[in-house]
């Protein structure tokens, strides 16, 4: 086994890639591969794609031409392979492999655990592909024990895969069925995080809160685990995403107002606001629900913040319906949100629609219902003000005894602080608002801390 080989990984698109792009590179460092900050003379660079929209789709080709001449230099030396993980591998991988010469393997989101193998086996015979054969519950058993950290905040995937079925998506097809790892093996993974200094994990699922992981005692719900994690694990602060409207059951919503740790922070996405259009997009809930829900919520935890995601342009998309998604921005009052043109992917149901929207008409829509989120986002900042928030400190300000947290809600907050307060929590006096972050000062029971 052969030391000090360099390895590349880009990763595109959600949380989940973000999590299997760290655990890639925790397969491969047992074989000698450290992480490098560019693709220049790496042995193996992985590009771990997103197929969720067209341009994140295409991204791929461009950036493999771009590996096209780092390759041919690299050939003298070692070689370079290149392999091609994520998404679009799954949902194209002979095309990629047909259509570029400078992909040598391709490897889906539930087959990386085989990358070593894969490998050895593309530098005997270039282009090996792999079709990812949705066995997840395989992956994890298989992925190493031990993860290398990054900071005081985690990702932990605790579900993957979609049975929603939304007309405009591929996830479904990219990720498979829902599937939720056993809670013992989520525990474990969660308590050795907590021994590296990890104090905040985030539970990541393509639908989270649809989490039904076998227990030893039954299935547990995502509430249960939750709970779990907090007294067995000694997380101080735990986050979820992303979650469908229809599985935030009461059990849940009442999580949120009893567990402290349970971070007041909610990404919910609604899509539109028309219910035409809902049912279109087979979201299978109404403006109305999704609303109530929200009510309920806040009810819980009235300070809850509320995060969304909308498609503007969506296929027979009229005016009304568009403003009726402005009007659902409007009533659920968001604290930051993202917001897309929709994109027509193939093989899903949208795409077929007749009544596609022009794309300036859908551009003109994005720019409006964008500046109303903005206003929506500063606003929300604003009224952090004047209060004391716990702020859990992540990395390095520009300048010298500056540090950089975020607040329960996500924000991120600028503080004038030491060394010594890395990776701990300390109430923060919220002073000024920033474009993107907030700015404030250690409260006084906190400098005596870290004095
Ligand atoms: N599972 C999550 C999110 C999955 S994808 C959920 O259901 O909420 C992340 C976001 O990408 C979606 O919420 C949606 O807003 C957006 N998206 C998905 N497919 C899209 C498409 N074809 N065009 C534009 N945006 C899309
Ligand atoms: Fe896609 Fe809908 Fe599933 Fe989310 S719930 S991943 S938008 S199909
Ligand atoms: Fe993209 Fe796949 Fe995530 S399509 S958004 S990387 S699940």
């Amino acid at each position: 086994m052969s030391a000090d080989k360099r390895l590349y990984i880009k990763t595109y698109g959600c949380q989940m890639n973000v999590y299997d792009s760290e655990r890639m590179a925790d397969v491969l460092r047992p074989l000698g591969y450290a992480l490098s900050e560019t693709p220049d003379g790496a042995d193996l660079v992985v590009l771990n794609t997103c197929h969720i929209r067209e341009k994140a789709s295409e991204k791929l080709f461009s950036d493999l031409g771009r590996l096209k001449p780092l390759k041919v230099e690299k050939a003298e030396a070692g070689g370079m392979t290149v392999a091609v993980a994520g998404c679009v591998a799954q949902a194209e991988g002979a095309e990629i492999l047909a259509r570029s010469p400078v992909a040598d393997l391709v490897v889906g989101p539930q087959s990386y655990h085989h990358l070593p193998e894969l490998i050895a086996r593309a530098a005997r015979q270039n282009g090996e592909r792999v079709v990812a054969d949705f066995e997840p519950e395989a992956k994890f058993d298989a992925l190493p024990k031990t993860r290398r950290t990054h900071g005081p905040t985690a990702f932990l995937s605790v579900q993957e895969g979609c049975d929603k079925f939304c007309s405009f998506c591929v996830v479904p097809y990219t990720r498979g069925a829902e599937f939720s790892r056993p809670a013992a093996a989520i525990l474990d993974e969660a308590k050795a995080l907590r021994d590296k200094g990890v104090r905040e994990v985030t539970l990541l699922g393509q639908n989270v809160n649809a989490y039904a992981g076998e227990g030893g005692d039954g299935r547990w719900s995502l509430a249960r685990l939750i709970r779990a994690l907090v007294q067995q694990a000694g997380l101080d602060r735990i986050r979820y995403t992303t979650s469908h409207p229809n599985d935030m059951d009461d059990e849940l919503i009442a999580a949120h107002g009893e567990i402290a740790q349970l971070m007041p922070y909610l990404h919910l996405p609604v899509q539109a606001g028309s219910d035409r259009i809902l049912r279109a997009m087979n979201r299978k809930h109404t403006a109305e629900t999704y609303l109530r829900l929200v009510e309920k919520l806040r009810a819980a935890r009235p300070d809850l913040a509320l995060s969304g995601d909308f498609i503007v342009g969506f296929p027979g998309e009229t005016e009304a319906d568009f403003e009726a998604t402005l009007e659902i921005v409007r009533q659920a009052r968001y604290a930051s949100a993202f917001s897309f043109k929709y994109s027509r992917r193939p093989g899903t149901p949208a795409a077929a629609m007749e009544d596609q929207v022009a794309e300036e008409v859908k551009a003109e829509r994005l720019q409006r219902l964008q500046d109303l989120l903005e206003a929506g986002r500063q606003d929300f900042n604003a009224a952090q003000v004047g209060r004391t928030l716990p702020v859990l400190f992540e990395r390095k300000g520009r300048s010298v005894g500056q540090l950089i947290g975020r607040s329960p809600y996500l924000q991120s907050v600028w503080v004038e602080a030491g060394d010594a307060l890395m990776g701990e929590i300390a109430e923060v006096k919220i002073e000024a608002v920033g474009p993107n972050s907030l700015a404030g000062a250690l409260a006084l029971s906190s400098k005596e801390a870290a004095a």
